[in-house]
């Protein structure tokens, strides 16, 4: 199947109903069809309560939001800035858009987060060296939580910023804390294949009250508060839009249900494939409570010749839309060269893993033809193990 076709199962496809659809068009006929409006200062607020975040800025993506989040905690020119390397570009490439260095720090083989230990290690080094970063960013993979706790405690020994991407973790918590709270700045996004979309958009989240403040100011281009335009900073125009925050609250009122319906798809995924010598799942650390944004597995090669190319082949010549695990920074052409603490298990995730799909109205049968067709792709060996 190539691109352009239609494919009769998708990765993580946006699932909206009625109730957005409601929000979308009570936004439209309030005419506040504007970045400005009602439903944003709402999404805010819900946002705010969902996370437990002592505030939000609704923006017109994540990544401008981590950009925002960056230069809040003071990142700039010729900075050095630890960011895991297995993640989506985004991540680093928000760190360049200041004229800072993104540098890799590699994950730990179970869970895929930033190793701490790692990163701990790194720190010591730098402190030595003199060469401390102005922060750190973590990510949330796959809707799963990192040990923010550990991480933020590695940070705060180091007296480094810890920024947390929980892009795709919108929903998930660990120990009863929300993804994204121990940092002292942290990020969302909206994507069309995120667990919550508002058809493209992001939030700035932090305790920080005048953090975000100035952010939100920033970013509807620092027009300070006179009857004219005037302008004692550079601004931005990421201001989400007011039809786009309707249709986010929307998606906060159903969150639940989408959550409940990809676990079952993980679950499902489990069943059939969990007991198969030569597939790894991401382990779910202790106390976590994942969004299950997407269902990765990991092939092992002398089990699954030609994996995972043959089997996301296999797949998609029925129709069936899989990708592959992410391709860590520090393998990236873009950033050949960047210094990279390890990075052998990212470059394993990426040569073995795959994402499956995982939207929450997946009709779990098809879940299940899924985990046979991956299956029918081990050798005869797996097969029977
Ligand atoms: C880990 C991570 N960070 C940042 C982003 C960027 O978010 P956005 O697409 O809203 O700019 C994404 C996804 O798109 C992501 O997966």
């Amino acid at each position: 199947m190539s691109a352009g076709q239609t494919w009769r199962v998708l990765l993580s496809p946006p699932e909206v109903g009625d109730v957005e659809r409601e929000l979308l068009l009570g936004a439209f006929d309030s005419n506040w069809v504007a970045p400005a409006g009602p439903d944003i200062d709402a999404f805010e607020a819900e946002l705010a309560e969902l996370t437990g975040a002592g505030a939000v800025a609704a923006l017109s993506s994540g990544t401008a939001a981590l950009h925002l989040a960056l230069m809040a905690v003071g990142v700039g020119a010729g900075d050095d800035v630890l960011v895991s390397t297995l993640t989506f570009g985004a991540s680093a490439f928000a760190i360049t858009y200041l004229g800072a260095r993104p540098c890799f720090v590699d994950c730990d083989p179970d869970t895929w987060h930033l190793d701490p230990d790692l990163l701990d290690e790194e720190l010591t080094r730098r402190d030595r060296a003199g060469t401390r970063p102005a922060a750190v960013v973590s990510v949330d993979l796959y809707g799963s939580v990192a040990d923010g706790e550990r991480i933020a405690a590695v940070c705060a020994a180091h007296d480094v910023v810890l920024v947390q991407d929980a892009a795709e973790s919108i929903g998930a918590s660990r120990n009863g804390v929300a993804s994204g709270r121990q940092g002292r700045v942290s990020i969302l996004s909206f994507n069309g294949n995120k667990m919550v979309t508002t058809g493209g958009g992001g939030a700035i989240m932090s305790d920080d009250v005048s953090l975000v403040s100035h952010a939100r100011y920033l970013s509807t281009q620092a027009r300070q508060p006179v009857p004219w335009y005037e302008h004692a900073d550079i601004g931005f125009n990421y201001r989400m839009g007011n039809l786009n925050a309707a249709v986010g609250r929307g998606q906060l009122r159903t969150l639940d249900e989408r959550i409940a319906g990809r676990r079952a798809v993980r679950e499902t995924y489990e069943r059939v494939l969990g007991a198969v010598e030569g597939i790894r799942f991401q382990q779910i650390p202790e106390g976590c409570a994942p969004n299950h944004w997407l269902t990765t597995v990991m092939f092992d090669p002398e089990r699954f010749a030609g994996r995972p190319a043959a089997v996301l082949d296999a797949l998609r010549s029925v129709g069936i839309e899989a990708r592959h695990a992410f391709k860590p920074m520090h393998l990236q052409p873009v950033f050949a060269g960047a210094p990279v603490v390890g990075g052998a298990v990212a470059a394993e995730h990426f040569e073995r893993g795959l994402s499956l799909p995982s939207g929450s109205r997946l009709d779990l049968e098809v879940v299940e033809e899924i985990g046979e067709r991956i299956l029918a792709c081990a050798t005869t060996e797996t097969r029977s193990a």
